[in-house]
């Protein structure tokens, strides 16, 4: 398991100082090294990563991975810029309910390739290349629902027959036939991504056994697939799980799409382990037997235990060197009863003032934070060759209620 924080004491009591806690720091070494592990296994294919922008959309963090060649698998308007801005490319467009606006967006920019998701998105598609034609065809993938179960939490399976995402694969070979008719759009991939947070790789196996079975299916309709987008998905040790080894996903893509251009979009694996949540013990409340560590964060800040019921480390930075223990409900100061980090969890003794890191929180972490209970949004710090940076500033009630009018009395 991932015991240790990051960093050093200093540093966290450095950081906690200069911008206050709750803060969301990243570490830049990990950030590259996680990216260089998919580059270095799939070095011998012809492969392009595009980090899943929705697991963390800090520019500071696209721009570590837009230098290291990265492109970007974003699904809103708001991630194609953050895309653009930081000089990522390819960017992969996925998502189930694009609107008009980002899908005229996406088709009349060069480097977007667009990932279908219904065969009513590639009516709209179909429309707006006859109204407004872009200047060159626009790339196309159709993402394909492949009835797989990731045997991952229910809420981020995507791959099962009855989940929103993707086709079947007879609507996807209808999607290819009509658009190889179409000047405008290009036939270039087929895409299929079965969920997050996956530790075995059988069901890839079995998914990526029917994405290749179609595209030889498309092949005799005459239709070549230059492109195959494996998707996401693979899971990292909140809790000292066995994880996969990328160079073995690396082996299995290899076994069925050697002869094919590859992309992919990886997202928590890469940025998951390089940021943590630092926080501080408002109080320990001690009530009919039970003790609650009331943090300074809580489920606004990182929203993952009280969505998925997900299990994050939770390590103190300094604790007595004694290896003395308590038990203790650690808990947000929101009113809400899940609003909780962690039930019944064995720690050193912690109290009032301590310093705490909640690890694993660089995905799906900051990203997913919101301002309920008119809690700041937390600042997001990056530590780059030893040294704390600033990427995000503290969003808090100030600023927010710039955005709030009310009449003058
Ligand atoms: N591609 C597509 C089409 C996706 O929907 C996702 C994630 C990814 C790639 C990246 O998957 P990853 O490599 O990060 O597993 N908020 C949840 C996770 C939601 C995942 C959504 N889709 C959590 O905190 O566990």
């Amino acid at each position: 398991m991932n015991m240790k924080p990051l960093h050093d004491e200093t540093l966290y009591r450095s950081i906690a100082e200069q911008y206050g806690t709750p803060c969301y720091i990243y570490d830049a070494d990990l950030l590259r090294g996680n990216y260089q592990q998919f580059a270095d296994s799939f070095a011998g294919l012809d492969a392009t990563i595009c980090y899943a922008v929705k697991a963390n959309g800090n520019l500071a963090v696209l721009k570590e991975l837009a230098q290291l060649g990265a492109g970007a698998d974003i699904v809103s308007a708001g991630e194609l810029t953050r895309a653009l801005k930081t000089k990522m490319k390819p960017i992969i467009f996925s998502g189930v309910g694009k609107n008009r606006a980002e899908l005229e967006m996406a088709i009349h920019h060069p480097d977007v390739q667009i990932n279908i998701e219904s065969y009513q998105e590639f009516q709209q598609i179909k429309e707006i290349c006859k109204n407004q034609p872009p200047k060159t065809p626009c790339k196309i993938a159709v993402r394909v629902n492949p009835d797989i179960d990731a045997g991952t939490h229910d809420k981020i399976s995507t791959g099962r027959k009855g989940d929103k995402f993707g086709v079947s694969f007879d609507e996807a070979m209808q999607i290819y036939q009509e658009a190889s008719k179409i000047p405008m759009l290009k036939n270039h991939a087929v895409a299929v991504h079965i969920g997050s947070q996956l530790l075995s790789l059988e069901p890839y196996r079995l998914a990526f056994g029917k994405v290749r079975e179609f595209m030889n299916d498309v092949q005799q309709q005459g239709i070549t697939l230059e492109a195959v987008d494996i998707g996401g998905g693979l899971g990292i040790a909140y809790k000292g799980e066995e994880i996969l080894q990328i160079a073995d996903y690396a082996a299995l893509v290899q076994e069925f799409f050697a002869n094919k251009k590859i992309y992919m979009e990886p997202g928590r694996r890469i940025v998951g382990n390089m940021g943590e949540l630092l926080t501080r013990i408002n109080l320990i409340k001690q009530s009919q037997g039970q003790k609650f560590a009331i943090l300074d964060a809580a489920m606004n800040d990182l929203m993952r235990p009280t969505l998925y019921q997900a299990w994050h480390n939770i390590v103190p930075i300094a604790h007595n060197q004694r290896g003395e223990t308590d038990i203790y409900d650690i808990v947000g100061p929101i009113c809400e009863t899940g609003d909780v980090f962690a039930k019944a969890r064995q720690m050193p003794i912690i109290s009032e003032e301590d310093l705490l890191v909640i690890k694993d929180c660089g995905a799906y972490g900051a990203v997913m934070g919101s301002a309920y209970n008119a809690r700041a949004l937390a600042p997001e710090i990056m530590v780059k060759d030893g040294a704390a940076k600033l990427v995000r500033r503290r969003i808090d009630i100030d600023e927010l209620l710039r955005y709030e009018m009310i009449d003058e009395e």
